[in-house]
This record gives structure tokens, C-alpha cells and sequence, in this order.
């Protein structure tokens, strides 16, 4: 029987850290999967600094940050220090890196899937089978609120399904202990009363059969390691809503940290916050089960890791501690890896401006119009509270 080939489209701090761990358990489970996994990389120049251990390698000028993924086995900009397994193969070049793939991971800031998607548009196997790691959602006026599971879905016409939990990506590749949640519910192809919500499922084709199934036993194996402990799940919608509205909540966690309002004003934050997830799940998205929230680590723990050390959270702090704008303190702070939660705030503003909701949302709402420099971070307090006498 055939294995299936897995690649990951990113190759950043989080789309590294889970090509390392694909790329270790690919070849535990070389019955099930072939060994080698190509990870796409948006190629770029890349110098190291003259004090580096690595420091010969670019004496002579800029090198392609693949050639030098593919020698060092380190990804020395977004992941540095970090030993990558040799079986990850690095590579520029986006359509040769999906060839053949059966199984795509799909890891990079949300900004940037769209036109990737368009890139890779008629290059993949028809019944390839998608898992997107990606924290964020895309609003348009057309289609509102969706989720990148249903954009990557929709516009490849595959199953994608998504994984997402408290994961700061550095403990993981340190192979700290860590827990994650995957979502994975393709329609049954010839079984019409499916739960799943994707929206594309009638044009879904089925895995062949010489293929091992794609299915819950089979992702734990190519996810689940001794350090990054995997619960399978069915609720897409409520894994990547949590990924994705956590970012905003942890920027509200810096703002009233960076006022130096100490530990009960950011439990306070995150307290609303989670009350916030489960509302807009439940509001917009008719498949949401609560409990994704408030018991998986998608949810609450994400929530509680990421108001604790996240980026997010860090550059907002800062930011408020220093009084320079979010966005000067990412370029300095974070040697091109993105944030996610101010474009995620400004997005879900824009929807629930379009259905008449801002109100019942005011953590969100707050956090928007302090970015959008109509509120500050003082008047948190005063924008969340109606009397509940
Ligand atoms: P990152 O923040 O490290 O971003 C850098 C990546 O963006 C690099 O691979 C860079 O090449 C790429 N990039 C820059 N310009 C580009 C362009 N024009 N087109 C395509 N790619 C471009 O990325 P990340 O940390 O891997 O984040 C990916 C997703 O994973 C995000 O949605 C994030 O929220 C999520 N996530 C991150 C972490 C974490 O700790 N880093 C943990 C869990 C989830
Ligand atoms: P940041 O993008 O804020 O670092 O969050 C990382 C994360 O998603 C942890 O689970």
C-alpha cells in the first residue's frame, strides 16, 4: 500500500516547531507516512551576526535562508538554536513542495494565506487532506466571519481540518511538555448526513484506498509526541475560534499589564475574554460545542498561556509601558515573526460592526478602538461593565 506524503506550507516560529514535529513522527511511523517532509519557505537573504557560532557561513554576503535550513538543519532566523530533524527538506519553491503531498500543514500568519492559496490553486492532489495551524479568521464583506479551515477548504476544494492549543512555539520546540487540540471531521464522502460544516463537503473526494485512512488514530500519530500531548476533537469552528480570539484578549492582558495594574486586571481580562470565545462561537457558528472552550487546550488554556508570555501580549505591554505604537515594537522586538491579534481585532470589528454587535462584545470592541487610538487602555475597566444589579 502507498504512504502518505506530508508537507507544511510556513516555515516561521510555530510552522518549524511543527515541522519538527511531524518530521519526528513521520519517521517513527514510516508505515503509515513517508519519511521526508518538505517545508515551504518564503525565501529570503539571511546574514548572520559577526559574534554568531555560525558566523563563517555568511562572511562572504547573504545566503538563501533555505540553503542554509538545508545545512545547518536549523532554521536560523525564525527558530534559532533549535537541532531540526534531517528529514525536513526546505524548499523556495511552493508548487514543488505540495507535489504529491496527501497530507498539508498548513503553518504561516493568516496575512499571508490567501494569496498562497492562490498559488497553490490546481497544484494539489484532488483528495488531499488539509490541517491548519493558522490563529486567526478572515472577514469579507460577502462571506463574513470565516474560519482559514473553510478558506483553505473552499478554495482547494479539500477537507481541512485544524489544530490549535496552548502552544507557545519555543516550549514546544524545546520538547517542554505541552498539550494540543486537533480538529479533524471530513464528511463521510458517501454519507450525506455528516456533522461536518464545512461548506465545500459535496465536492470532497475520497482518500483512495491504498492510502491509510485519514483519520483521528492516524493524525495522533503524525502529531502527537511524548512532549505535545494531542486530543482529538470534532469541533473545527470552536478549535480555531480559540486560536483566533485569544490574540485579541492577550492584547488587552498587556495593555492593563503595561499600566502595571498587576495580576487581578489581567485575570479579569481574561475572564470576560473567555466569556467573549464561547458568545461569538455560539452567535456565528452553529457548530460550536462550549466545551471546546472551556475544556480543551484550544480554549481556556491557550488563553491562560498566552496572557502569561505570548507575543501578543508582550508587544502590547510594551507598548503601553514605553508609549510607542504596537506596531514600532513588533518591527523591534520580533525579528520578522507577525502578530496576529491586531489584524484579528480590526477583522472582528469589521464583522461585528457589519451585524449590529459591537455592544455585546466590549472587551473586543475596546481593544479595537484602542488600537484605532479612540480609547486607552485606562478606560478598560469603565467600557466592560454594565450594572448587572
Ligand atoms: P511567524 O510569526 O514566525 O512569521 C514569520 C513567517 O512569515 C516566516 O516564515 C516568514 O517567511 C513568513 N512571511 C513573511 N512574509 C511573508 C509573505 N509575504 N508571504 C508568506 N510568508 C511570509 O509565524 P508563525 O509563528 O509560524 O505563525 C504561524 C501561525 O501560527 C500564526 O497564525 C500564529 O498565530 C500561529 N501560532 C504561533 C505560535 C508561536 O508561538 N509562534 C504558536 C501557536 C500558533
Ligand atoms: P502569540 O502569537 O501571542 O505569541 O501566541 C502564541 C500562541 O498562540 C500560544 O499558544
Amino acid at each position: 500500500s502507498k504512504k502518505h506524503k506530508v508537507c507544511i506550507v510556513g516555515s516561521g516560529n510555530w510552522g518549524t516547531t511543527i515541522a519538527k514535529v511531524v518530521a519526528e513522527n513521520t519517521k517513527e511511523n514510516s508505515d503509515i507516512f513517508e519519511e521526508e517532509v518538505q517545508m515551504w519557505v518564503f525565501e529570503e537573504n539571511f546574514s548572520f551576526a559577526d559574534n554568531s557560532k555560525h558566523a563563517a557561513e555568511t562572511k562572504n554576503g547573504p545566503q538563501k535562508l533555505t540553503q542554509l535550513i538545508n545545512k545547518l538543519h536549523e532554521n536560523v532566523k525564525y527558530l534559532p538554536d533549535i537541532p531540526l530533524p534531517h528529514n525536513i527538506v526546505a524548499n523556495p519553491d511552493i508548487a514543488d513542495t505540495v507535489k504529491d503531498a496527501t497530507i498539508l500543514v498548513f503553518n504561516l500568519p493568516h496575512q499571508f494565506i490567501a494569496k498562497v492559496c492562490t498559488q497553490l490553486e490546481g497544484k494539489i492532489l484532488p483528495f488531499a487532506r488539509g490541517v491548519s495551524c493558522i490563529k486567526g479568521v478572515e472577514v469579507s464583506p460577502d462571506k463574513g466571519c470565516e474560519l482559514f479551515s473553510e478558506v483553505i477548504g473552499e478554495k482547494l476544494g479539500i477537507y481541512c481540518g485544524a489544530l490549535s492549543g496552548a502552544n507557545i512555539a519555543t516550549e514546544v520546540a524545546l520538547e517542554k511538555y505541552s498539550e494540543t487540540t486537533v480538529a479533524y471531521d471530513p464528511p463521510t464522502v458517501d454519507s450525506p448526513t455528516s456533522t461536518s460544516d464545512q461548506k465545500s463537503k459535496t465536492a470532497l473526494q475520497p482518500v483512495p484506498k491504498e492510502y491509510p485512512p485519514v483519520d483521528h488514530a492516524n493524525m495522533h500519530k503524525l502529531f502527537h509526541r511524548p512532549y505535545f500531548h494531542v486530543r482529538l476533537v470534532s469541533d473545527v469552528a470552536g478549535v480555531s475560534l480559540g486560536g483566533a480570539l485569544k490574540n485579541i484578549i492577550a492584547l488587552g492582558a498587556g495593555f492593563v499589564d503595561g499600566l502595571g495594574w498587576g495580576d487581578n486586571a489581567k485575570a479579569a481580562v481574561m475572564r470576560v475574554g473567555i466569556m467573549e470565545e464561547v458568545k461569538f462561537g455560539k452567535a456565528f457558528f452553529s457548530t460550536v460545542r462550549t466545551k471546546t472552550f472551556t475544556e480543551e487546550s484550544c480554549g481556556v488554556a491557550d488563553l491562560i498561556t498566552s496572557c502569561a508570555g505570548g507575543r501578543n501580549f508582550r508587544c502590547a505591554k510594551m507598548s503601553v509601558a514605553e508609549g510607542k505604537p504596537i506596531s514600532e515594537i513588533e518591527e523591534r522586538e520580533l525579528n520578522g515573526q507577525k502578530l496576529q491579534g491586531t489584524s484579528t481585532a480590526y477583522e472582528v470589528n469589521a464583522f461585528l460592526k457589519k451585524q449590529g454587535k459591537e455592544k455585546d462584545f466590549p472587551l473586543f470592541t475596546a481593544i479595537y478602538n484602542i488600537l484605532e487610538g479612540n480609547k486607552r487602555p485606562q478606560d478598560i475597566p469603565a467600557l466592560l461593565y454594565k450594572s448587572n444589579l
